[in-house]
């Protein structure tokens, strides 16, 4: 049962919302005149020498007395005496713990948005650094359409933004406060529950003591969010995977962030890249684990919820280390532009803009994609880029193929500068995309 019961090895993680909790309370209760002036004093004072021991390591934790909570409230009695006993007036462990879930949660959002903004913030400088690195962009893995680093760079950057948006959402619903709540029917003492969630910061009193003590959706919000942003930097984790491959040499890591083989002396491991992407499993179990553990459960506290935390813990931990070593990763990176732009060289990436060149000679765009489509296969016959077919091939394909322009239509360069939208690759969209960028990041921090 011990060994069943116990979560203090987990749980000690609550210690300062904790003890923040109960000196909230116990000021709380002596607004309320439950507990007299002097007494509420000797408590807090209490709870600071305990703040104090555990920052130095002082505290021995002890699995017999089960939990955070029971370990510090009995500290507290050895030092303070009898009196000790009077803090848990009025409150459960149900209350507790929830308000010390919430309030570490409040803070580990805020840990995890400002590791995405810095992610974000290096992604953005690599962007406008390689704003001349040009590079194809891919669809189903394969060349498709001539594009720069610098977009692609900003279309991670884009998902991070609705990862933090999400995270942003997930804390301000969770910021309401439990205390009062009792263990499921709340508390017949006059307690002030407006000042205690004042005093945590906190929103307002939550306004079902039911729901307070046994709800734990903030959780699976939270680590919703947080495996989405796992599943996102899995795959930015993938794109530097492969891009560090032989076959592609499209980047190279800095030493920090790589690693060598303990037999093979010439390598030099993406294992930043493939943590982040293993980490994301995690990250996955964890939500999952939270949705199942609430799934069925009848309303009012369960033991059950004991085990939230272990999952919510790991989840911001996968999160932040991934999101930290990325930021790392792509602040040192080496992008090789000349292996980027010559694989623009192959693949007739400029076969959208040949067809595009006839459609504006007025040729229905599905006979222009059927004529370019004759085009690439005589071209792939001879083994050629359809660009260094000879004039004839290309008169003989459709007779509107002709003219000083057609050089500019199979032109990689020339053929990303007229993808000029919003939303789109060309070099003065770009940078106003990049200054965007970081306009609505500078908004958010
Ligand atoms: N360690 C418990 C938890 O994390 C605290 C609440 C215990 N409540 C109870 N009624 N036994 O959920």
């Amino acid at each position: 049962m011990e060994r069943l019961n116990t979560s203090v090895d987990i749980d000690w993680e609550l210690w300062r919302e904790d003890i923040t909790g109960s000196i909230a309370h116990a000021e709380g209760l002596g607004r309320a005149g439950v507990l007299s002036a002097g007494e509420a004093i000797t408590i807090v004072a209490g709870l600071e020498q305990i703040r104090g021991e555990i920052e130095r390591g002082d505290l021995v934790w002890d699995r017999k007395k089960e939990d955070v909570h029971m370990n510090i409230e009995s500290r507290l009695t050895e030092i303070v005496g009898p009196v000790g006993g009077k803090l848990h007036t009025g409150r459960s462990r149900n209350d507790q713990v929830a308000t010390d879930l919430r309030l570490w949660a409040r803070r580990r959002c805020d840990e995890a948005m400002s590791a995405i903004d810095a992610l974000a913030s290096a992604i953005i400088d690599r962007a406008a650094s390689e704003i001349e690195t040009l590079m194809p962009a891919y669809t189903h893995m394969q060349r498709a359409q001539p594009s720069r680093l610098s977009h692609h760079l900003l279309a991670w950057q884009e998902l991070l933004l609705r990862d933090r948006g999400r995270l942003a959402d997930a804390r301000a619903r969770l910021n309401e406060s439990p205390l009062g709540a009792g263990a499921v029917a709340g508390s017949g003492f006059p307690l002030d529950r407006e000042g205690v969630s004042r005093a945590l910061e906190f929103r307002q009193p939550m306004q079902n003591s039911i729901d307070a003590t046994g709800s734990r959706d903030f959780l699976m919000e939270v680590a919703s969010a947080l495996a989405i942003l796992g599943v996102h930097m899995s795959r930015i984790g993938e794109e530097i995977v492969i891009w560090s491959t032989t076959e592609f040499g499209f980047i190279t890591l800095s030493d920090a962030f790589s690693t060598s083989s303990s037999m093979m002396p010439q390598k030099k491991n993406p294992d930043v890249a493939e943590l982040v992407r293993g980490k994301s499993a995690r990250l996955i179990g964890s939500v999952t684990t939270l949705l199942v553990l609430e799934k069925g459960l009848p309303f009012g506290y369960g033991r059950d919820l004991q085990e939230d935390k272990r999952p919510i813990f790991d989840a911001f931990e996968c999160a932040v280390a991934s999101a930290r070593a990325l930021t790392g990763a792509i602040a040192s990176a080496t992008f090789n532009a000349p292996r980027m732009k010559a694989a623009l060289a192959t693949g007739h990436l400029c076969a959208t803009d040949l067809a595009d060149f006839l459609v504006q000679r007025g040729v229905p765009f599905r006979e222009a994609h059927h004529v370019v489509g004759a085009i690439v296969r005589e071209a792939e016959n001879r083994g050629v880029q359809i660009g260094e077919l000879p004039q004839e091939s290309l008169s003989a394909a459709h007779s509107s193929l002709i003219g000083p322009e057609l050089a500019l239509a199979l032109d990689p360069e020339a053929a990303v500068e007229r993808r000029s939208l919003v939303g789109g690759p060309a070099k003065a969209t770009v940078l106003a995309a990049i200054s965007a960028a970081r306009a609505r990041w500078a908004a958010l921090s």
